[in-house]
Parts: C-alpha cells; sequence; structure tokens
C-alpha cells in the first residue's frame, strides 16, 4: 500500500511524494503576462516545503483567452521561452518537479481585458461577469484549438516536466461540455459525443506537437452546479473518456465562475468582492446593497466542506489505470494518508493550504500532523484584484480597493511568511 512519501510517475515524470500543489493563480506576471520575480521565490518556498510537482497559475494561450484577473502568466509567444527556463531550472535546483497550467478562458473575461468581445460555443449570458459572448465560428474554434497546440510546445521547450491543460471550471473547453452553456446545433454541440469533441481535437493536437513521450495532465470539472449544467452522471462519464484518451494524468474538480466559484467553496468575502472592477462599474446602489446583504446566497455560493470533490474523484479513479489527483477541501494530514493507501486516489492536490503555509508536506513529515493552518476565508482569491497571492488568515487589510502597484512592500510577500518552519 503506497503511503504519503512514497514517489510516483506520471508518465515520463517522476514525483518524489505525493503532494501537488494545484494551479493558484498568483497574480505576479506583469501586463505581458511575463512571470517577475516574486514567483521564483514563491515556488522556491513551495520546493523547500517539500511538495513533489508544483503546477503554476493558469497561464493564458493567446490574448483572446485571456482571463480578466491581474497578474495573469501568459504562454502565447516565443520571447516568454527563456524567462520559464530559468524560473524552471530554480524549481529543480530545489528538488521539485513543475508543470504549467495552459487555459482559454472562453466567455470567462472581459472585453476590457482581451481588446475583443469574449467567446464562447453559443452566446449565453453569463451571470459571474454579467456580459453575454460571441458565439464561435469554425474558424474560431481552429484558432483557439491552434493556440493551445504552439502554447504546448513552449510549455515543453520552456523545460516544464509537464503541461496541465485546464479543462475545468469554466473555461472554454469546459464551456464546450456543459449542455447549458453549448447550446450548438453542429458537430460541436448537442449529443455527449459533440460536447466532447472539443476536448478530443485539442487532446490530438497537443499530443502531436509534443510527442508521445511528454506528460498532458488535465484539469477536468465532473459536475458544476448551474441548474442545467454539467450533471455528475454525464461528468463523470466524460472525465472517465478523458482518462482514456491518452492524457497522463487527471485531477477531478468542479464548478464554473457563474454557480459561485463551487470549485473554491465557502463563502466569498462581498465586501471586497464588490470592490472588483467588473462589480464596481457596473452595478447600481440598490443592486450593490443586496449583494452587500444576502451576494453569496444570490451567487449560489456553497459552504466549506473537507473532501468535497472525493466521491467523484473515487468515481473517475475506479475507472481509468492512470494516476488521478484529488482537489478541494484537503486539510487534514490523516484524510490524505488514508485516502492514499486506500486507492480513493494517487495524489493530493491542495491549493489554500499551501497558500497558509507552503511548508505544510514538510511538517507532515515531520510527524507534525496537526490539520492545515487554512481557515477557508477566501480574502487570498478575493484580494487578488489588487495584490499578489498571499495568505490573509481572516483578516481585511485598511484600504482594500488601493490601486494594484501601490501596496505596500509587505503585500508583495509571497506567500504567509509567518508559518516557515
Ligand atoms: C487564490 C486561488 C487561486 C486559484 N487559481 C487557480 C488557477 O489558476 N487554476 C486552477 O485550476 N484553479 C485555481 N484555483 C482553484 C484551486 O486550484 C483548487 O481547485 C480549489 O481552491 C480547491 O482546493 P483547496 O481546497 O485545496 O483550496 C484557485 C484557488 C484559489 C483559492
Ligand atoms: S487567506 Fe489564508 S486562511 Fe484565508 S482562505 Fe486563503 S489561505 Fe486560507
Amino acid at each position: 500500500m503506497p503511503g504519503l512519501f512514497d514517489p510516483i510517475r506520471i508518465g515520463s515524470m517522476e514525483i518524489k511524494n505525493r503532494f501537488v500543489r494545484s494551479s493558484t493563480h498568483e497574480a505576479m506576471a506583469d501586463e505581458n503576462g511575463r512571470p517577475g520575480p516574486a514567483l521564483k521565490k514563491c515556488y522556491e518556498k513551495l520546493a523547500r516545503g517539500e511538495v513533489g510537482l508544483i503546477i503554476t497559475g493558469m497561464a493564458f494561450v493567446s490574448q483572446e483567452g485571456r482571463s480578466s484577473v491581474s497578474g495573469m502568466l501568459g504562454i502565447h509567444h516565443d520571447g516568454l521561452i527563456p524567462q520559464y527556463r530559468e524560473l524552471v531550472s530554480h524549481v529543480h535546483d530545489h528538488g521539485a518537479k513543475i508543470a504549467m497550467q495552459i487555459t482559454h478562458a472562453g466567455r470567462q473575461t472581459r472585453e476590457e481585458t482581451t481588446g475583443m468581445k469574449p467567446v464562447a460555443p453559443s452566446a449565453v449570458y453569463d451571470r459571474a461577469l454579467l456580459s453575454k459572448p460571441r458565439e464561435m465560428t469554425e474558424e474560431d474554434i481552429d484558432r483557439a484549438l491552434g493556440a493551445y497546440a504552439q502554447a504546448c510546445g513552449r510549455v515543453r521547450e520552456s523545460g516544464f516536466d509537464a503541461v496541465q491543460i485546464q479543462l475545468g471550471h469554466g473555461y472554454l473547453p469546459n464551456q464546450f461540455q456543459s449542455p447549458f452553456l453549448n447550446r450548438r446545433r453542429d458537430r460541436w454541440g448537442g449529443s455527449l459525443e459533440n460536447r466532447m469533441r472539443f476536448i478530443k481535437e485539442l487532446y490530438g493536437r497537443c499530443r502531436r506537437v509534443v510527442g508521445d513521450d511528454y506528460p498532458i495532465l488535465a484539469k477536468v470539472s465532473a459536475e458544476d452546479s448551474l441548474r442545467k449544467g454539467l450533471k455528475p452522471d454525464e461528468g463523470i462519464l466524460m472525465a472517465r473518456k478523458m482518462g482514456k484518451m491518452g492524457f497522463d494524468s487527471l485531477e477531478v474538480s468542479c464548478g464554473v465562475y457563474a454557480d459561485g466559484f463551487s470549485m473554491i467553496r465557502g463563502e466569498l468575502p462581498m465586501d471586497v468582492f464588490l470592490e472588483w472592477a467588473v462589480y464596481k462599474n457596473n452595478m447600481n446602489r440598490a443592486m450593490r446593497f443586496l449583494m452587500r446583504r444576502w451576494g453569496n446566497r444570490m451567487f449560489g455560493v456553497l459552504p466549506f466542506t473537507e473532501l468535497f470533490n472525493l466521491e467523484n474523484t473515487k468515481a473517475v479513479k475506479q475507472a481509468v489505470d492512470i494516476p488521478i489527483m484529488l482537489v478541494g477541501g484537503l486539510r487534514n494530514p490523516e484524510d490524505m494518508e488514508r485516502i492514499i493507501r486506500n486507492g480513493d486516489a494517487d495524489l493530493i492536490s491542495l491549493c489554500r493550504p499551501l497558500i497558509a503555509e507552503p511548508f505544510f508536506p514538510k511538517r507532515i513529515r515531520e510527524n507534525r500532523r496537526h490539520p492545515s493552518k487554512c481557515i477557508s476565508c477566501n480574502l487570498c482569491l478575493t484580494y487578488l484584484e489588487w495584490h499578489p497571492l498571499r495568505c490573509y488568515g481572516g483578516r481585511r487589510l485598511n484600504g482594500h480597493g488601493s490601486k494594484r502597484g501601490t501596496s505596500t512592500s509587505s503585500d508583495f510577500r509571497c506567500l504567509s511568511q509567518a508559518q516557515d518552519s
């Protein structure tokens, strides 16, 4: 029976233990998507904290597919490769493996960010971003697929140990999967097979570029909580099909932006959230009042529970024979140990626990096995509009709406420094 500190192989990549840093947007890139010096420190800390595999924050494959968050990484042109090479080699020097997560936002972005109207399989209003995308043409689809394939080539060229394609969380491939967001009647919509065509094409094109020996991982949403969205019966079936398609590993998650960010769970700090440009500029006073009071209910935010993707992950794991990552609400080392020993998942993927404590795996190995210090306040997420990633431990900043770039130097610390040991 394997344990948390046993090595594992994903295709040609050997990872020294079962701990993965789940992709986490760090807001540490410049306006051209170029990684800044803070990111190097951030990854160094995670590597020193004995994370086996670090997955970068999402990187956009093309300007059109850029998400509307500040400080997002880019992998949309060759000029970025030298800087990523340096970053990767720094991580390797500290003993960890590193994969890059790539994404195309589809509808989950804004014209103000990309300079063009957001595109999607169908023109369905997005209640999280308060906008309606344009339906994609055949040329649009072909262009997006091409951008993913080129980005994969750059990831390999930069020396990353693997690429992770973001297929879930409401980004473009997930929009094609969803019966609610994809209303097409052509070969890209309708039946389950048609709604999976985009992902099948995507995998084939990326594989052709990187070759057979390079690990292609994927993060998937097995369900979302939109009323007519992706339900677990279809979502699990689709994930199983992906597991057999040739992906080297799957990370099983859930949710889209518009279902109240169910991939994260736990209340959103509405006072901070309402300062985001999209809400600040597009909501009248009455709406802001309602949102401040009942925003979490209006958005359909789900309460935080531990291990919220466990059942879906087990269902996928039973049907495929590639390594499977469990993510979402893992806080207790005893649960992590049991899950690996039982074979419910092969890897433990952590986001917020590693923001709160980048040295979490190391302290578990040293037998200091108390649960994660993360209290799921979600301030790390909501402050990203203004400040690079760090832990706030439930404490709000004074004047959180400060303009990006005007924060104090302590705001630019990578992750929490309080728990370095
Ligand atoms: C601040 C923050 C940034 C995130 N950025 C990403 C991202 O770039 N890509 C991604 O796939 N998921 C992202 N997520 C989701 C996490 O990877 C993870 O799926 C989710 O937080 C549940 O795991 P946890 O309970 O360990 O935090 C982010 C979550 C948070 C809180
Ligand atoms: S700010 Fe810190 S305590 Fe709050 S959710 Fe993020 S990591 Fe957890």
